[in-house]
């Protein structure tokens, strides 16, 4: 059964500024097509809350804090993340959403395609039959 899970990244600890890189099928198990971000979120707003036929990706908390809810069909986990080094790897056919957003955070995704509206199954039921 497909799961979600944390992926530690590299953490360059330095007085002047700590610094985390992340380099495509290295750190993450797919080729980066594709970065974007969420952010200016009002309270209380949801996010996602669909799955992908194809699409892997990686998300990452670069500033503030929010819960990811991943559904694999049968097990609900949530995630909260509230640090930059380290993300949560949704492999495909998950079905997910973001909550619980705190005041000025940064989502980044990394996605292992570009854009395809095709790549959306944005009805639960049709998601459970899959
Ligand atoms: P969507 O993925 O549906 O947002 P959410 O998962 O939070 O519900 O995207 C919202 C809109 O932005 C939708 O009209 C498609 C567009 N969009 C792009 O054009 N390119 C992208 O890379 C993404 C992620 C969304």
């Amino acid at each position: 059964m497909k799961s979600a899970h944390l992926i530690n990244l590299p953490k360059i600890v330095d007085p002047r500024g700590n610094l985390t890189f992340i380099e495509g099928n290295h750190h993450v198990p797919f080729d980066i097509k594709r970065v974007y971000w969420i952010y200016d979120v009002p309270g209380g707003e949801i996010r996602g809350g669909h799955a992908f036929k194809e699409q892997q990706e990686l998300i990452i908390s670069l500033s503030g804090s929010f819960d990811v809810v991943v559904d694999n069909g049968t097990t609900i986990q949530k995630f909260s993340l509230n640090r930059s080094y380290y993300g949560l790897y949704v492999p495909v056919g998950m079905w997910r959403h973001m909550d619980n957003f705190s005041t000025n955070s940064l989502a980044l995704v990394l996605a292992s395609t570009v854009y395809n509206e095709e790549d959306y199954i944005r009805d639960y039921e049709e998601f459970r039959k899959k």
